[in-house]
């Protein structure tokens, strides 16, 4: 089967391409002419280069395609602008596409967030059924691209997964904890009992085919994320014992996020760089909890992650330091 793939070089992009073409599809390539293909090089793919902010680039790419697997999108950006353009603009281009090829038997999957529904109170999973309150910039313009995917799926065929942290190799953000720790530090916000869904990239990716291959899905959203939810200790603590370390453990006392992240944000606004620490990531930090529950995907898409956390993130710091990364 023909699938384009948008986001295809980045982290969760290229593992989905990689396992796409294990399946025997033939998969064509979204990528930007500054795109960084070190994770599809020497496969066997077909490129179209195209930026989808840039409407004019992006006719005819899906009329000859089966699935749509839209994994493009902005985590990171200086500005509000920055994330709607990268989320929401772009995600309205893509679906402009798919209505002017004519294509209804196209299959469209859009990867959006967890952050597009925003946290979870204490003590309770968010399901799909509880409206979505996302609390930072980037949540809403994925929640917007939600929106307009949703209103696609009234005259084609088009599915949103959720994913919460996803981890694994190739990963940058989650990777910081595995680089703190090889230095022999575990920092952790508060008392670290906040809990929170992650999910393996590959169970991920497991869980973005059955989105694309189940007739239930069409104008469904599922959350794709492990059975279990941890807290930030526990996390910790299996980084650690996956890289057999014993890092001095740190609680960093919720008071100083503030400032900081005020400080880390006037200094993007200086470099342009985007803020590692900004208001709305602490926002986020200060939460009761960001756990949601893959029910409804078990139930109808047959989904079962696989990847315990103590084997995933064994895993992960394997590759990380095969890869010199750590
Ligand atoms: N990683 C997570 O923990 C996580 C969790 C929940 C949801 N998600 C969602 O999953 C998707 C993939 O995330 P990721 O972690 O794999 O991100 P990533 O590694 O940063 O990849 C993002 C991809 O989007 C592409 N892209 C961005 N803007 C584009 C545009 N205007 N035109 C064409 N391509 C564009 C990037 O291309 P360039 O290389 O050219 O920039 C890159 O290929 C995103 O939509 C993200 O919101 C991620």
């Amino acid at each position: 089967m023909k699938v384009l793939v948008t986001g295809s070089n980045g982290f969760i992009g290229s593992t989905l391409v990689e396992r796409l073409l294990r399946e025997g599809h033939s998969v064509r390539c979204l990528v930007r002419r500054s795109s960084n293909l070190t994770w599809l090089n020497d496969l066997p793919v077909e490129y179209v280069f195209a930026d989808l902010n840039n409407a004019g680039e992006l006719g005819g790419m899906v009329a000859d395609v089966e699935r749509l697997y839209h994994l493009a999108g902005v985590t990171k950006a200086r500005d509000e602008a920055g994330y709607l353009r990268g989320n929401y603009e772009a995600t309205l281009q893509l679906l402009a596409a798919c209505r002017d090829s004519g294509r209804r038997d196209l299959r469209f999957i859009y990867v959006s967030s967890q952050a597009a529904a925003g946290p979870s109170a204490a003590g309770r999973a968010l399901n799909e059924e509880d409206p979505p309150r996302p609390i930072s910039v980037y949540g809403r313009a994925k929640l917007r691209a939600e929106e307009a995917v949703q209103e696609y799926a009234r005259e084609g065929f088009a599915t949103i997964v959720r994913p919460p942290s996803v981890y694994g190799a190739r990963d940058r953000d989650i990777y910081v904890y595995f680089k703190s720790v090889a230095r022999g530090l575990l920092l952790l916000l508060g008392d670290g009992r906040m809990k929170i869904s992650l999910i393996h990239v590959d169970d991920l990716v497991e869980g973005i085919l059955l989105a694309g291959e189940s007739e239930r899905a069409r104008g469904r959203i599922y959350f794709l994320s492990s059975d279990e939810a941890s807290d930030w200790r526990a996390i910790g603590s299996i980084i650690a014992s996956a890289m057999q370390k014993k890092p001095l453990v740190v609680h960093v006392p919720v008071g100083l996020l503030k400032p900081v992240a005020w400080m880390s944000q006037l200094g993007s606004k200086i470099t342009g760089v985007p803020a590692l620490l900004n208001p709305d990531k602490v926002a986020e930090m200060l939460q009761p909890g960001w756990v949601c529950s893959n029910a409804r995907a078990r139930a109808e898409l047959g989904f079962r992650p696989r990847i315990s956390l103590e084997e995933g993130m064994t895993a992960t710091a394997a590759w990380y330091k095969e890869m010199g990364w750590l």
